[in-house]
């Protein structure tokens, strides 16, 4: 495994630490190496330093060991690429000329600018060949012509069966659960649809800022950073109609119908369906924390959204009229994922209270993962009086496992060639093509996006998108 951008971020805080447990775990070929690339000059050594530093600081004490990283190290050199100078593939390619039967995984973690000349530079020194793959880390793109650009690039050089375009939240087991529970269980099926399902509420929100990553975030921003793939990614799982087999095409052949059935927003839509915001100083768990204007590395005056809400309608039999909100951002009141399928209220309230609450579906993401499934119960006591309860499947709790992080998976499945988990190439269209003119809406209008305070839950705009059809966010209505 070659990663392009060995000294990054993502390398030394999710991939390398990945690689370890999978490598503790016996699950790597015993031959199999991983090859940190980057443009600094650095002696093995000093990669490897730097690599045991990150795991031990990443992997929790309980899983690391000198042993095992001692072992691990074995496996991993480092080769300085300028990914603009062909010279410099030379080198690499002198580490991996022979085993050219091999897998070959080149993970570019790397600005987006530099996929087409790695792809080209590697296929100039032959360093690909048909056991070879290449791994896409979003942001794929800005837009639509972007991202088809990058696509015919890198299609030129890979067959699309090559191309892994990651998207990380694919990778987390309660997604995964998500398909379980969808397909391996007959009970739920018959209730997916709009007869039953009042409503959707999708939220990726974080407690977390832009963390040095200041410059990259202000030009990217939270539709692109969340929606445009890791909330239309979870839509897509939850919404599309069972397919024929769990096989790659099979899959994704009925994410991208969802996709296709979104529905497209108008000008007045956007204005009435969607929010956009921009936290200002506040305070995280009682720590106080600046406002996104005073963050190193952003512009002055920058219009950069850090939170979306919008509201989705996918036109199709199953879900005509059943509203999807969506909902992300930065320094929120909660670290919280969660996907909440509330149903419809009882046809007839025989108790005479008036309302009685929905039953809902919770399917929890982070911070701990599980699924809980509310349902109204007689309080004791003896008079009729009712309250919600919750069956709560907790899987730390259940399997008694360490859950593996997302990318330990998706690395796996790199390897073996699995691409079930991975976006194709046009599911990525029809998300670009969907989010698009949001994106060119709001960078025409003149206002700026709504305030809000970090640690609170969004902008009141977000509130009310949500109120004008009668309902409210779960955490409003539930702790
Ligand atoms: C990344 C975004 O894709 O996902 C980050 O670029 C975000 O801005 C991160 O913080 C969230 O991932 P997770 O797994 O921590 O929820």
């Amino acid at each position: 495994m070659v990663i392009f951008g060995g000294t990054g971020d993502l390398a030394m805080r999710k991939l390398l630490p990945a690689l370890y447990y999978r490598h503790r775990d016996g699950e790597l070929h015993e031959h199999g190496r991983i090859i940190g690339v980057a443009r600094e000059e650095m002696r093995r050594e000093d990669f490897l330093a730097r690599v045991a530093e990150n795991c031990s600081r990443f992997i929790s004490t309980a899983d690391f060991n000198e042993k095992t990283s001692e072992s691990f190290a074995t496996r991993i050199d480092y080769v300085r690429v300028d990914a603009n100078q062909p010279a410099d593939f030379e080198r690499l390619a002198a580490l991996m000329h022979d085993h050219a039967d091999r897998v070959r995984v080149f993970y570019l973690s790397t600005a987006p600018s530099l996929f087409n000349i790695i792809c080209v530079n590697l296929a100039h020194a032959n360093l690909v060949t048909p056991a070879s793959r290449v791994v896409l880390e979003k942001p794929l793109g800005r837009d639509l012509a972007s991202a088809q650009l990058i696509n015919e690039q890198v299609g030129a050089i890979f067959e699309e069966r090559q191309i892994f375009r990651i998207d990380h939240y694919l990778g987390k087991e309660t997604v995964q659960n998500l398909i379980a529970l969808r397909f391996g269980n007959a009970l739920f099926e018959p209730l997916w649809t709009r007869a039953w399902v009042r409503d959707v509420q999708i939220t990726l929100a974080e407690q977390v800022g832009v963390e040095g990553r200041g410059e990259f975030y202000d030009g990217t921003g939270a539709a692109r950073d969340m929606v445009q793939n890791h909330l239309l990614q979870l839509l897509c799982i939850l919404a599309m109609e069972p397919p024929g087999s769990i096989d790659p095409d099979a899959v994704r052949d009925e994410k991208i119908k969802v996709l296709r059935a979104l529905k497209p927003f108008t000008a007045q839509d956007i204005l009435n369906k969607t929010v956009r915001g921009q936290y200002r100083a506040g305070a995280i768990e009682g720590k106080p924390v600046p406002g996104y204007l005073e963050e190193p590395g952003i512009a002055p005056n920058s219009r950069t959204e850090t939170f979306v809400a919008l509201k989705a309608e996918i036109e199709t039999w199953r879900w005509a009229d059943v509203p999807f909100y969506l909902r992300t951002g930065k320094r929120l009141a909660e670290r919280l994922a969660e996907i909440v399928v509330n149903f419809r209220d009882v046809p007839h309230d025989i108790f005479g209270f008036g309302t009685t609450e929905c039953n809902r579906l919770v399917i929890r993401l982070q911070p701990d993962e599980g699924v809980m499934l509310y349902l109204m119960a007689k309080a004791p006591g003896d008079e009729m009086r009712l309250r919600p309860v919750h069956l709560n499947l907790d899987f730390a709790e259940t399997f008694k496992t360490r859950q593996w992080d997302a990318y330990e998976r998706l690395l796996m499945d790199v390897i073996r060639g699995r691409l079930t988990l991975f976006m194709r190439r046009d599911e990525l269209d029809e998300a670009w093509r969907w989010i698009e003119p949001i994106l060119d809406a709001w960078e025409s209008q003149q206002d700026r996006p709504k305030p809000y305070t970090a640690g609170s839950w969004g902008p009141a705009a977000s509130s009310s998108l949500i109120g004008r059809a009668g309902f409210s966010w779960r955490e409003d209505t539930d702790s």
